[in-house]
């Protein structure tokens, strides 16, 4: 079986949802380091917290550490992989609220701020990152970037770039792999701000259309990640992990 043996994993985003899962399921993995980054202190605090006692329970000895990033500031991400030097891999998966509804409402130069995170990021991150060249990147979209749903014409915009932006780093960055994962419905803390009756509502609905009959755990997700990290034939790839929604 292919480990992460001996091997340092960035996860910027890991101190929530999926990249938890992610930097959860690396040591898990054996990882040697598992590094998590995002912007608040105290979410970063627990989330080292919480995987150095899931490390311990599963009887792996993967060293833990967090770090503040906030990936909206260039100038911090190039000093961020300065002070984290060589590594294995990167993971990307910081997403900050999204609340775009309908598309003819919308001031669009008021939100020109939403492409921050989810595509100028990675890319600085892939620019900047030290990585091996036996190592990848793992970026995130999701299953927008196939099946839009009413109003998300921006995020699938978004979704689309970091698509064919995979394909782009591929190239550029080889021998370096860069593959990408379009999650769909996954149950993390990004539905937090969701009302909880509506959240339940759309939890069931899509429980009920998708073909494997349930939202996501970010367990699920997170194998999609460990699986482009680990097999060194795949690369410039987008790994649709969605549950069949997109046949629905
Ligand atoms: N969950 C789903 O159903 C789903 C489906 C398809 C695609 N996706 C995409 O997958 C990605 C991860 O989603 P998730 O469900 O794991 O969300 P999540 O649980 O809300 O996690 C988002 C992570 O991003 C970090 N973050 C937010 N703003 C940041 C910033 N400015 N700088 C650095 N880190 C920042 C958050 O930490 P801090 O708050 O500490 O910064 C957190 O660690 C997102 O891009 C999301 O759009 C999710």
């Amino acid at each position: 079986m292919i480990t992460l043996a001996g091997q340092t994993i960035v996860v910027i985003g890991g101190s929530s949802g999926i990249g938890y899962a992610v930097a959860e399921s690396s040591l898990q993995s054996l990882a040697s380091h598992v590094i998590i980054a995002s912007s608040s202190l105290d979410r970063v605090n627990a989330a080292v917290s919480r995987l150095e006692s899931s490390a311990k329970s599963a009887g792996v000895s993967g060293k833990v550490s967090g770090r503040v990033l906030n990936v909206k500031d260039s100038a911090q991400i190039k000093s961020f992989f300065d002070e984290v030097g060589e590594i294995d891999h990167l993971v990307f998966s910081s997403g900050d609220a999204l609340t775009l509804s309908g598309l003819k409402d919308l001031d669009l130069d008021s939100i020109r701020g939403v492409y921050d995170v989810r595509l100028w990021a990675p890319t600085i991150c892939a620019q900047q990152a030290k990585i091996k060249k036996s190592g990848s990147i793992v970026l995130t979209t999701g299953s927008v970037v196939k099946k839009p749903s009413q109003g998300w014409s921006i995020v699938a915009g978004i979704a689309g770039s970091v698509d064919s932006l995979t394909r782009g780093l591929a190239v550029d960055l080889a021998p370096i792999r860069v593959n990408c994962i379009a999650p769909g419905f996954v149950n993390t803390e990004m539905w937090d701000t969701t009302p909880k009756d509506v959240l339940e509502k759309i939890f069931a609905e899509q429980s009920e259309k998708l073909l494997v009959k349930h939202v996501a755990s970010p367990e699920e997700v997170a194998e999609a990640y460990l699986f482009a990290m680990k097999c060194a034939f795949i690369t410039g790839e987008t790994l649709h992990v969605n549950g069949g929604q997109t046949l629905v």
